[in-house]
């Protein structure tokens, strides 16, 4: 059974490539440990006896299932339900009547990297309560694409069910009532009305973002950090580029646009900031 704990310089530096190719994940010369304590139990459950043998095997393209495994588990999806608050609010008492007011008649979100759902269905619990509070508002559809590296957290933020822990971080209890129902002892699930405005697909933020076509707001929260900065540079292009005109995008509130800072105009929102597409 494998126990490694020490690799070559080697060794670290080919799966430290890999990882930078396959995800954009710009791995420290420091995370050694890091490497070791999560990749053990894949180790130990494929057999694979080194970091380099499992570098071998996920690059050469013949185990998409172990490859996808690696980037999981090499990935943070830390995440939790209205995170830092204030871009909710942006939206709930600005973006939304803004969007109205121009005139358009079916807004898109795009939530970029969305892990387990909450930012997806935070974002539509906060349409859903827009519209409820804007009585007399004739349809307001509104359409929010949901997508991740991680097709397995995808698989469980398209179930939209959570368990207690989960729920507890940062949803409020009003909300929970009345957005959620509870399935078992321990499991609540998003309501059809909350859960019917997203669709939930893979999209690698290092490829093309063509396709998706064109977006009135973008969540990017809490992935950036992860990337070098000439991949940071390059996805903040092609995310304004797939903004419409006056679109804002939003960034993790300890992420900043660094050199793509001539392409937006920055609102500030306290206590953080919201850019807007020039
Ligand atoms: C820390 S979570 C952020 C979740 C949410 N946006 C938030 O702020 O709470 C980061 C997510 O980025 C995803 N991710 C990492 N690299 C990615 C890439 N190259 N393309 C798309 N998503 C990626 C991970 O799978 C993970 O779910």
């Amino acid at each position: 059974m494998s126990d490694q704990t020490h690799f070559s310089a080697e060794e670290f530096q080919n799966f430290r490539d890999f990882l930078q190719e396959a995800a954009g994940i710009d791995l420290g010369l420091n995370k050694q440990y890091l490497v070791a304590t999560r990749v053990r139990r894949i180790l130990i459950d494929y057999k694979i006896e080194t970091l380099a043998d499992l570098t071998r095997v996920i690059s050469s393209g013949s185990e998409q299932n172990l490859r996808q495994k690696v980037i999981d588990a090499m990935t943070t999806n830390e995440t939790f339900w209205f995170r830092d608050i204030y871009p909710y609010e942006y939206l709930s008492n600005h973006f939304l009547a803004e969007l109205r007011q121009r005139g358009v008649k079916r807004p898109r979100i795009w939530s970029a990297a969305c892990s387990y759902g909450q930012e997806p269905y935070s974002i539509s619990m906060i349409i859903e309560e827009y519209i409820q509070r804007s009585r007399g508002l004739s349809a307001f559809p509104c359409d929010i694409l949901a997508t991740d590296l991680s097709s397995t957290v995808l698989d469980a933020a398209a179930k939209g069910c959570y368990d207690r822990l989960s729920v507890a971080r940062g949803l409020e209890g009003d909300r929970l009532k009345a957005f959620f129902h509870q399935s078992s002892p321990d499991t609540w699930c998003v309501n059809k009305t909350i859960r019917d405005r997203i669709s939930f697909r893979a999209q690698n933020l290092l490829e093309s973002y063509l396709l998706l076509g064109k977006f009135d707001a973008i969540f990017c929260r809490n992935v950036l950090i992860y990337f070098s900065s000439e991949h940071k540079l390059n996805i903040l292009q092609r995310l304004h580029r797939s903004l419409n005109k006056d679109g804002i995008l939003v960034l993790g509130s300890s992420e900043s646009l660094g050199e793509a800072n001539d392409l937006f105009a920055t609102e500030h929102v306290r206590p953080g900031v919201i850019y807007r597409a020039r």
